[in-house]
């Protein structure tokens, strides 16, 4: 009885997911990449911009983690990538959270003189409305209010938005005067991460091979 029972709960802690640590561990480095920007960027008038450049940048990182998790499993059938297929909520929510901390420095960066045209405003807002509808439909309640075909909806076209907002940035990044090389590194995953997911989707790919 107490083995049968330790049993249980051992295989059941091998599949618990880790939402709220992800979730916390998105909010953790971004508050640390933004410190450690304004602690250690000098202070200079672009310093702002600067915070708001790497919390952005490491958001990305995470946003491609979840929105190519799904084609990397389906294709390459690994554990690793099974592994962020079922922590993707978390993922999703250290995203978010990673997001919301480029948001704090955007917010710094236009109480510090920062000017953002209206165009970028609107864009920019209207994929923090996403991220934000995405964030509170990031759990087992209201996916069930919402229903599957609605819920997938709400989330493939957010995602789709997300991206279409990284890949035009850093496509921009690419072709000004003053590119670097881990700008075109951005573009290129932003870009692969696409490719993995049409590819997926145009083959079938997971309909031909059922898991
Ligand atoms: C109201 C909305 C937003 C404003 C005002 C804003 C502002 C900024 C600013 C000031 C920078 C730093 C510019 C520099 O490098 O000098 C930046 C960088 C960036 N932002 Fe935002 N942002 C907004 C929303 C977003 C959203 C929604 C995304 C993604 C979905 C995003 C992705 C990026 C990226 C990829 C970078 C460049 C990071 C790099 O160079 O690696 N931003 N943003």
């Amino acid at each position: 009885m107490k083995v049968a029972g330790e049993t249980s709960a051992h295989a059941h802690h091998h599949l618990r997911r880790h939402t709220a640590r992800l979730l916390g561990t998105g909010l953790a480095g971004g508050g640390l990449v933004l410190a450690a920007t304004l602690l250690f960027a000098g202070g200079g008038e672009d310093h702002w911009a600067l915070a708001a450049r790497h919390t952005a940048r490491f958001s990305a990182l995470w946003f491609m983690v979840a929105f190519a998790a799904g084609p990397l499993a389906r294709i390459t059938r690994a554990s690793w990538a099974r592994v962020l297929v079922r922590e993707r909520r978390g993922i999703g929510l250290g995203f978010c959270a990673a997001h919301t901390v480029h948001l704090a420095a955007i917010l710094l960066w236009l109480g510090h003189g920062g000017k953002a045209d209206a165009a970028t405003l609107a864009g920019g807002g209207l994929a923090y409305l996403f991220l934000l509808a995405m964030a509170a439909t990031s759990n087992d309640a209201a996916v069930r209010r919402l229903g599957a075909r609605r819920w997938l909806a709400l989330h493939t076209v957010g995602q789709f938005y997300l991206w279409l907002i990284f890949a035009q940035t850093y496509l921009g990044r690419v072709l000004a005067p003053d590119a670097r090389p881990v700008h075109l590194a951005l573009a290129v995953a932003m870009a692969a991460a696409m490719g993995l997911r049409l590819f997926t989707v145009l083959t079938r790919f997971d309909r031909r091979r059922p898991a």
